[in-house]
């Protein structure tokens, strides 16, 4: 059975709260297709006032970030059970904006991942190298072991439905696309890890994302690709291009 595309816009730290309801009116229309999951990533603040917007739409919501704790002493954390009160149905976990800029490591994304399975939550867990690493030579050692990692004590009816986004950090905000041999190459790589892992059955279902630069120009070709089963999406998920992404066919 063919996997169906998944979008998913990051809005990173970007929108206040009367800001992203006016963007979600904004894309509403323009992201309305029936064959693609749309997911809309928002900052915490957000995502009240987001699902309230997209009540009646296509749009499903996403948080950026999520602790791996139920609740306590975690001043300034989402606890999973906060998320899905409040309608979130997806969770990016282990951007290389967490990993590089608060420490996240893959032990962490790991626990993560545990905890948003125990609440019904879809993970997008981000991988990816930087350009140091790449030009190392050990971007598929890297991106094998965060895969791995992060996906440790899962089952395979679970890592079936999970999200994976490959983000090569050179590529995010750089306007600086992976090219579509380097990106089908790294997703045909983490879904032959899956298989690895599980089986062929898991790896055939699993969704495997492609992020960093993605526009409505470079979307055709990158999720026309085997591996390539969508976008994770920074910059231009705040523009009416994400409209061109999602419609990409
Ligand atoms: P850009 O699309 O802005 O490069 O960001 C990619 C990204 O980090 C999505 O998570």
């Amino acid at each position: 059975m063919a996997r169906r595309k998944i979008v998913a816009g990051n809005w990173k730290m970007n929108k206040t709260p009367s800001e992203a309801v006016a963007l979600v009116e904004e894309l509403k229309p323009l992201v309305a297709c029936e064959d693609v999951d749309v997911v809309f990533c928002v900052p915490a603040i957000d995502i009240v006032p987001v699902v309230e917007a997209a009540k009646g739409t296509n749009i499903a919501v996403g948080a950026e970030n999520m602790y791996f704790e139920e609740s306590g002493a975690y001043t300034g954390e989402i606890a999973p059970a906060m998320l899905v009160d409040a309608g979130v149905k997806y969770v990016i976990l282990g951007h290389s904006e967490r990993r590089g800029y608060f420490g996240e490591t893959n032990e962490d994304v790991n626990k993560k991942m545990v905890k948003a399975f125990e609440h019904g939550l879809t993970p997008i867990m981000c991988c990816g190298e930087s350009l140091e690493e790449r030009e190392q030579g050990v971007t598929m050692d890297l991106v094998r072991q965060q895969v791995k990692v992060g996906f440790l004590g899962l089952t395979a009816d679970q890592a079936k439905t999970a999200v994976i986004a490959y983000e090569p950090i050179w590529a995010i905000g750089t306007g600086k696309v992976a090219t579509t041999e380097q990106a089908e190459e790294v997703c045909a790589g983490i879904r032959a890890c899956i298989a690895e892992i599980y089986d062929e059955a898991t790896a055939e279902a699993i969704r495997i994302q492609y992020g960093g630069s993605v526009s409505g120009s470079s979307a055709p070709e990158l999720f026309a690709q085997a591996d390539i089963d969508g976008g994770l999406v920074g910059g231009a998920s705040l523009k009416a291009d994400f409209g061109k992404i999602v419609n990409y066919k």
